[in-house]
């Protein structure tokens, strides 16, 4: 597995809870140095903002000024049913309120020079939003402008196969060519299941493989 030293990323990860696979890392790395200039990046699934903070820290390490917005409304799998939280005297929603309040802080303060728009939005309301051009004003209150051409994508939101297919479907809509597109718990050994469209995507004329470290990072062709 290909990784990157970083200080930041060590120090962050005590501070900022979440999932980061160390090679994903590399690829978030990789991803920013080469996706073309400009162009917006698209973080789906946010949680406590850790991804969100890796991203932004090595579009501000490699110069880069891309906008990132992210796509999350902070609705758990299992807490539909609501009511507390195993036996503790926590809800699934004062549980919600606190994520959400730590994505802020986190986010708040580690992008600082560079907030992101977090737009709270499934990511399928989210690309509505995105292809119809819509204007918004984001979590933190500030004003979006949603649309156009898109040069980097995570996926991170619900690992559900047929979610992640459409959340695909969604970023090839408006990914440009060179641009890139990495996908979370998608090796073979993930447990969700994600490895058999990642296939289907490496089978593409459109798209070739960057790198299975061990999750996909993929490179939009044409
Ligand atoms: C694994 S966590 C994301 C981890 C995060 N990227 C990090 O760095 O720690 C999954 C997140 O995706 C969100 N989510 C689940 N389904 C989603 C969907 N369809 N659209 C957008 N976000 C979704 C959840 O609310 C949760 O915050």
């Amino acid at each position: 597995m290909k990784k990157i030293d970083d200080d930041f990323i060590l120090w962050l990860k005590f501070a900022n809870p979440g999932w980061l696979d160390a090679g994903n890392v590399w690829c978030i790395d990789h991803a920013v140095k080469n996706m073309p200039d400009a162009l917006p990046m698209i973080e789906i699934g946010s949680f406590c903002g850790l991804s969100t903070n890796v991203i932004t820290h090595f579009c501000r390490i490699n110069g880069r000024d891309n906008t990132l917005f992210c796509a999350d409304k902070w609705l758990f799998e299992g807490a539909e049913a609501g009511g507390p939280i195993g036996e503790s005297p926590f809800s699934h929603e004062q549980y919600r309120d606190f994520v959400m309040g730590a994505f802020k802080r986190n986010v708040s303060f580690f992008c600082k020079d560079r907030l992101p728009h977090p737009v709270m939005a499934l990511s399928d309301e989210f690309f509505d939003l995105w292809r119809a051009g819509t204007r918004l004003e984001d979590v933190f209150g500030n004003q979006a402008v949603l649309g156009g051409p898109v040069g980097f994508a995570y996926v991170d939101g619900s690992h559900k196969p047929e979610q992640c297919r459409k959340d695909f479907e969604n970023v090839h809509e408006f990914l440009v060519p060179g641009g890139y597109v990495l996908f979370d718990d998608s090796s073979e050994k993930s447990p969700f299941g994600l490895y058999p469209l990642m296939r289907e995507i490496e089978g593409r004329d459109d798209y070739e493989v960057v790198i299975e470290n061990p999750n996909f990072l993929f490179r939009k062709t044409r």
